[in-house]
This record gives C-alpha cells, sequence and structure tokens, in this order.
C-alpha cells in the first residue's frame, strides 16, 4: 500500500518526546483496543524503556472491541514487565475517571507538591488521546478530529496540582513491519487512505470479517457465509444497498466505503481484528517468510558467484 505515513512532524515529534520522557514519571501509551499490537507504537516501548518508565497501557475504544479479546490483551499486556494494562472508554467518565488513581499508584514516589507526578501521554494518532485529555481535564483542551495526526504541537496542563500532563504529537513508527498491520491501522482510520486503497482496505477487512466475526456479516448485509470470497462480501453489500454505477456494475468503492464506515462506527457489531493469539501465529508467519527470503537470495547470490567464477576460467 503506498501510504505516505511518516511525515516530517512525526520525526520531530519523537526526537520532543525523547527529550521529555527524561522529565516523564509514568507514560500512558494510548492504543486502539480493537486493534491493540498493531496500534501499539515500538517507539514509545523503545523510549520508555531506555529511561526505564512505567506504563499504563490504555486499551481505548472497548466500546468497539470485542470483549473476549480485549480480556486476553489485557492479561498480555499486564504480563509485561513495567506495564499495567486497563481496558476503557472514553466514552464512560467513570472509567475516566479511574486513571488519576491508577496513575498514582504506578508512581506512589511522586504526586507531591515538592514532587509532582508527571505523565506522558503517546500513541498513534487517531487512538482518542484529545478526548482523553478533554475527559481528563474537564475542558477541551486540544483539538479532537476523526482525521490521523490532528493533534500537532506538544501542550503541558495540570490535571491537579500534583500531577502534570504532557501531550505528545500522535506518532507512527517509521515502518510497518507486518503488511496487515497497515491494513488495520487503515481500516480502524489510523492512517489515512485514498479511494483506490479504500477498496483493498476494504477486501482485507471482509478477509478478516468471514473468518472469525461470520455472523456480524450474515446480520448486517445478508451475506451468505460460505459461498462469498471477501470480494463477494463487498459486492454483496452493494447489490443490497443498490449501489451501482452508470453501466449497472457494483459500486465496489461506494460498497467498500460503506463497509468501513459500519466497522468503525460499530454498527457492524464489537470487532476486534487481532488476538494475542492471531498476532503470536501471524509473527511466527512472518518470521518463516523472512527466512525463507533471506535463503533464497543467498541462494542466488551464490548461484550468481558461481557463474561468475566459471565466466572467468571460460575467458
Ligand atoms: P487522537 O488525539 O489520538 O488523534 O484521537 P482523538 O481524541 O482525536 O479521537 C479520534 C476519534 O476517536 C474521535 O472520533 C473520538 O471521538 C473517537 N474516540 C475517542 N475515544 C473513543 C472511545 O472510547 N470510543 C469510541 N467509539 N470512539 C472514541 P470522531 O470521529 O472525531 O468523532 P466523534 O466521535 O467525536 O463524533
Amino acid at each position: 500500500m503506498a501510504i505516505q505515513w511518516y511525515p516530517g512532524h512525526m520525526n520531530a515529534a519523537r526526537k520532543k518526546a525523547a527529550e521529555t520522557m527524561e522529565n516523564t514519571d509514568l507514560v500512558i501509551e494510548v492504543v486502539d483496543a480493537r486493534l491493540p499490537a498493531a496500534s501499539c507504537n515500538p517507539m514509545v516501548e523503545e523510549l520508555r524503556l531506555f529511561r526505564q518508565r512505567p506504563c499504563l497501557k490504555i486499551l481505548n475504544k472497548i466500546d468497539l472491541a470485542d470483549p473476549a479479546a480485549t480480556a486476553a490483551w489485557v492479561a498480555h499486556f499486564d504480563a509485561m514487565d513495567g506495564v499495567t494494562a486497563y481496558a476503557m472508554t472514553t466514552k464512560k467518565p467513570g472509567d475516566v475517571a479511574r486513571i488519576p488513581e491508577l496513575a498514582k499508584s504506578l508512581a506512589p514516589h511522586r504526586g507531591v507538591p515538592t514532587k509532582p507526578l508527571r505523565i506522558m501521554i503517546m500513541g498513534i494518532p487517531n487512538v482518542g488521546k484529545s478526548t482523553l485529555m478533554n475527559a481528563l481535564l474537564k475542558k477541551r483542551v486540544a483539538k479532537v478530529g476523526d482525521e490521523p495526526a490532528v493533534t500537532k504541537i506538544q501542550q503541558k496542563l495540570y490535571l491537579d496540582k500534583n500531577t502534570i500532563l504532557v501531550d505528545t504529537p500522535g506518532m507512527l513508527w517509521p515502518k510497518i513491519a507486518l503488511p496487515s498491520d497497515g491494513l488495520m491501522l487503515a481500516a480502524s482510520h489510523a492512517i489515512g487512505s485514498n479511494a483506490l486503497i479504500e477498496e483493498e482496505v476494504a477486501v482485507f477487512l471482509a478477509e478478516e470479517l468471514l473468518k472469525r466475526y461470520p455472523d456480524l456479516l450474515a446480520a448486517r448485509y445478508g451475506t451468505k457465509v460460505g459461498e462469498v470470497d471477501a470480494i463477494g462480501v463487498v459486492e454483496g453489500i452493494a447489490a443490497r444497498r443498490g449501489f451501482r454505477i452508470k453501466g449497472g456494475d457494483y459500486d465496489f468503492e461506494k460498497a467498500s466505503h460503506t463497509l468501513l464506515l459500519d466497522y468503525r462506527s460499530g454498527v457492524l457489531g464489537r470487532i476486534s481484528l487481532e488476538t494475542p493469539d492471531t498476532r503470536a501465529a501471524l509473527l511466527v508467519q512472518h518470521a518463516a517468510e523472512m527466512a525463507e527470503k533471506a535463503e533464497k537470495a543467498a541462494a542466488a547470490a551464490a548461484e550468481k558467484a558461481k557463474n561468475a567464477a566459471r565466466g572467468k576460467r571460460g575467458t
């Protein structure tokens, strides 16, 4: 997928975040509960571990995620060194209200007038950082929007007189290790996409839904599960909604957009695009593919060297 997804300002944000980390007691990393690993930023982990700061990992938007998958992710992250996971939605004031207490318990040596607790909020765009800040501070302090990377300027705000919140611009890492991460992020609108890519993303999403949530497809679109592939799912949406282009063909673009909007808004149901198990399997598969690629490259290089040597002998 041709996505321009590491603009210059994100590079600058990384530099600033590394500086701020030095004077931070606790990192709050916000991820999307529907894709908690794909929406993690490895840079956050790297910067945090370098300074040995504890992390409150917030799995936000659980109102949209599959509760069973979310429970598995919380257990997974809780087992990591220095990490405490908290699944929540900014839609519930009660969920937000628990954060200050949780934060204080993770850095008990801070949070007094002489040593205020300094919290850094990090995460990739569109996971809900600005919404969370607004809810925590009970006022509108940062621009909230559905377009990725709206938060651009770093801010420092007082949660109470002994707690400081530092916001950082939404960051994405410079390289997506797994192609499916890019597709998951695009499906969830963490990265923007043009119409062409939307169709590719919608087909990816349909494939995942056929595998893991076929009942939701059948319930909303009357999908004949077992009889259609991913493209058929999108075409089925076009047929059912009467989306046609001039000449009578299905309007694939409009149907793709509908599927993505229904997933993003939650009307399709509570869906998680990955679980700790699917993630582990994906990583194993990716490592095997990389090893095979390296093996083939080595064999090709050896063959080339052999041919070159033969050529030399022949002349
Ligand atoms: P960011 O700073 O990390 O970039 O994210 P931001 O707060 O701008 O939130 C991105 C979108 O996610 C916003 O939607 C926001 O409302 C939504 N959002 C944040 N938290 C939650 C949550 O817990 N559940 C759900 N369902 N959505 C959440 P938006 O499209 O701008 O629209 P709207 O919802 O404000 O109308």
